[in-house]
């Protein structure tokens, strides 16, 4: 059976959470809200707890999990070294939605890590994921919600449809304020490589280090000469039942694509729609999921995992999206969008 505690980000129940921090202490598996997707907890330090989450999410055991810390003090005990390039970070951009790859400690067990010699390590900002740590006392491994393989779940009831029964408890707040997964930023090189980009922009981390490299399978399928350097990224992700095709290009261009194409696909007997914008909207004679605002990419990032998954409670067959653009959270976006895609891209002018 799977408890379910409700609260609200400014209404936080501390009572409730002691509760859920004991689940976690004794072993258990608590589903918590953070600013970027819900996370999937169990104590970090206890490789049974671990396994659970492996279990829950069908996930694949040489998939490294992320660890969950409520404060500075909290990383100390599972990194070798924070190196001046890790300082510099933790610094500016915890907590927040970034995971730093670090050198692991000798406390972590290969469960976690997937026999790595590294860990990432996170910082939820989210006022409810840092009190649940801190009650808890211990680092809380977290992957994203999800049964592997779908959108990660960014609304209470993401959680309970995949989860309910699987897990615990689950802490249930309002939607992700960021909506994607932290951006995963290794430092144990010379130059820092974002391996997933994420609520942390390029932009924003080249502000602070100079220097940043963007792995290459962030932006192109990974294939045989092509690994991607975080795991996760490797597999099949975000994908709704429904096909997804990107189209890129001038926004009139890309609606009278769209169009077009799906007339095909409906006289084909297929349910189609397409990922829009408010601005764009009106542009298209089929359904349309709209993101949010062109103006304002926190609107469409917020919405897009909700999104794909609505195609799959509506019965589409076919959903067409628009591309944005790769500056700022647009990379997260794209990088996103494009596995939900399978990379399928149609570019018109
Ligand atoms: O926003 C987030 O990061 C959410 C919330 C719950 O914190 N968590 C999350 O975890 O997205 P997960 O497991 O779904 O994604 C973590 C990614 C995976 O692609 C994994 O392969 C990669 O980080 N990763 C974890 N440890 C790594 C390591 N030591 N080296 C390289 N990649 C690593
Ligand atoms: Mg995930």
């Amino acid at each position: 059976m799977t408890e379910i505690f409700s609260m609200d980000e400014n209404n936080i129940n501390d009572g409730l959470l002691k509760k859920a921090g004991s689940i976690v202490r004794e072993g258990g598996t608590v589903i918590f809200p953070t600013e970027t997707v819900y996370g999937l907890g169990a104590n970090a330090l206890d490789a049974n707890a671990v396994k659970k989450i492996f279990e829950a999410k069908g996930r694949p055991s040489d998939n490294p999990l992320i660890v969950h810390v409520a404060d500075y003090d909290g990383i100390l005990p599972l990194v070798s070294e924070v190196n001046d390039r890790a300082k510099a970070l933790i610094k500016h951009f915890m907590p927040g939605p970034i995971t730093i790859i670090m050198k692991r400690s000798e406390a972590i067990p290969d469960e976690v890590t997937a026999g790595l010699d590294t860990v990432g390590i996170r910082m939820p900002s989210h006022k409810i994921a840092s009190r649940f740590i801190k009650l808890a006392g211990i680092p809380i491994a977290a992957p994203s919600a999800n049964i592997s393989g779908k959108p990660s779940p960014t609304r209470a009831e993401h959680v309970i449809h995949d989860m309910d029964g699987k897990v615990d408890a689950i802490i249930a707040d309002g939607p992700s304020g960021v909506g994607v997964e932290s951006t995963v930023v290794d430092v144990t090189g010379e130059i820092p490589m974002i391996l997933r980009p994420g609520g942390i922009t390029l932009e924003d981390l080249r502000s602070v280090l100079g220097r940043v490299e963007v792995d290459p399978a962030v932006l192109k399928k990974p294939s045989k000469n092509l690994v991607a350097r975080a795991p996760g990224m490797k597999y099949k992700h975000y994908s709704p039942d429904a096909e997804v095709v990107i189209v890129s290009g001038p926004e009139n261009a890309v609606a009278e694509k769209i169009n077009e194409l799906s007339k095909e696909d409906m006289a084909a007997g297929k349910k189609v729609a397409v990922l829009a914008c408010y601005e764009t909207k009106k542009l298209y004679d089929i359904v349309v999921i709209i993101l949010g605002s062109r103006k304002d990419k926190l609107s469409i990032s917020e919405n897009l995992f909700d999104a794909l998954r609505k195609l799959d409670d509506m019965g589409i067959d076919k959903a067409y999206a628009e591309a944005v653009d790769e500056e700022g959270l647009g990379l997260a976006i794209m990088n996103r969008l494009k596995k939900a895609a399978a990379y399928k891209i149609i570019r018109v002018n």
